[in-house]
């Protein structure tokens, strides 16, 4: 009871920094573009850190911590908070290795599970970078695109499954659960049914999970691991997301309990290129960081129900679908007529920072995606900037 409370009084951490200081940040979000362009594009979040991640790296700092990792805290603080967020026990801290980032824990679990030249089945629109490192890997992407509904197309899925072993050559699916850009959380029945269709056809499941913590008021996120038939999985997590802790890099790559073997092949010099700091970080904000979450969830549902309306005033053409995950917003900005790349339009007459949906793969021509993870003046502000470039 005093855990709700003291959530509901908790600060929301996306009020507490105003433009001027954001402009003082020396990260990618806030020194891509001039200083006369509001950039919403790349998912940084406009918060200032965690109090208990904050106290733990400048404890370390203090100690002169700043060795190689070592130990089990980050995986025993996961499944501490898979065990209480998701009702989820099944995060065995042996079957863990630490990964440097999310993206290296992909490109490593395609290593462990596929060869040079194989498949990769993505459900595109996605995260763009899916793509650059299944090339960088040597493996090579089939497409599943989504449904019109923006969920997972089984059909569809299928097809890509079929397409991607030639030869009964293994293959990969690179879950992206919850969904960049769309912000869907897949349901149980759903990660159900991908499961007993990735055992039909022999494809390996790698889950990127890194958006897990950030879902909206009543969503329920359900891990990959924890459905039945997703034994021999494969998932991909870190507090990188939800704590906005991209600068302080960690990830734990999560084996289910027949993808174990394969895990243990994981060579000990990937894991101990992890930060020692991002480590300390990253396990002090799903340990302790519970409370400013609750508050930051608080202040992303807020914000979807911001953008929600103000595009409904003064944007109607814009399509948005509010996701019930991530803080970021697709927008299906083709009836505006402004062509396959609006974001350059949005940029260029507006002096708003957007993603580009071309990015995103097949489906993404003229759509945005715009990052929520913002106090609410910005948010009206970048749709201000939007509605004077439409006009
Ligand atoms: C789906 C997804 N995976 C991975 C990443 C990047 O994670 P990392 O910086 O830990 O590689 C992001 C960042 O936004 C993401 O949205």
């Amino acid at each position: 009871m005093s855990g709700v409370l003291s959530a509901r009084t908790a600060v929301n951490p996306l009020r507490r920094l105003t433009i001027d200081q954001l402009r003082q940040r020396t990260s990618l979000k806030w020194r891509e573009y001039p200083d006369d362009v509001l950039p919403l594009w790349v998912a940084e979040m406009d918060v200032p850190l965690a109090e208990p991640v904050a106290r733990a790296i400048t404890d370390a700092v203090a100690r002169g911590d700043t060795g190689y990792p070592a130990g089990t805290a980050y995986p025993q603080a996961l499944a501490e908070f898979a065990r209480r967020r998701w009702a989820w026990d099944g995060l065995v801290v042996e079957h863990t290795a630490l990964v440097p980032d999310v993206m290296h824990g992909v490109v490593e679990a395609l290593r462990l599970v596929t060869e040079p030249g194989d498949a990769v089945v993505v459900n595109c629109p996605v995260y763009p970078p899916f793509y650059e490192s299944v090339a960088h890997a040597d493996r090579r992407i089939v497409e599943a695109p989504l449904g019109e509904d923006l969920r997972i197309d089984l059909g569809t899925l299928e097809d890509a499954f079929r397409r991607a072993r030639p030869g009964g050559r293994p293959a990969a699916y690179l879950l992206c659960s919850p969904h960049n850009p769309t912000g869907v959380v897949h349901s149980a029945a759903e990660l159900t049914a991908v499961a007993a269709l990735a055992e039909r056809h022999g494809v390996r499941v790698i889950a990127d999970e890194i958006h897990a913590p950030v879902v909206a008021g009543g969503a329920r996120f359900v891990p990959y691991l924890s459905v039945p038939g997703a034994e021999n999985g494969l998932s991909v997590m870190s507090a990188s997301k939800g704590w906005n802790l991209a600068g302080l890099r960690g990830g734990l790559l999560v084996a289910g309990p027949a993808a174990a073997g394969d895990l243990a092949r994981v060579p000990f010099g990937v894991s101990v290129s992890t930060s020692h700091l991002g480590v300390i970080a990253h396990t002090a904000a799903f340990r302790d960081g519970g409370e400013w979450l609750d508050a930051l969830l608080t202040g992303l549902d807020d914000n979807r129900r911001l953008l929600a309306a103000l595009l409904a005033e003064h944007l109607p053409a814009i399509r948005y679908q509010p996701g019930q995950a991530t803080y970021l917003a697709w927008l299906d900005c083709r009836a505006l007529g402004l062509g396959d790349d609006p974001a350059t339009v949005f940029l260029e007459r507006g002096r708003v920072a957007l993603n580009s949906g071309l990015a995103f793969g097949s489906g993404g021509r003229g759509h945005v995606r715009l990052n929520l993870a913002t106090a609410p003046e910005l948010i009206t502000e970048a749709v201000r900037r939007m509605t004077s470039a439409v006009g």
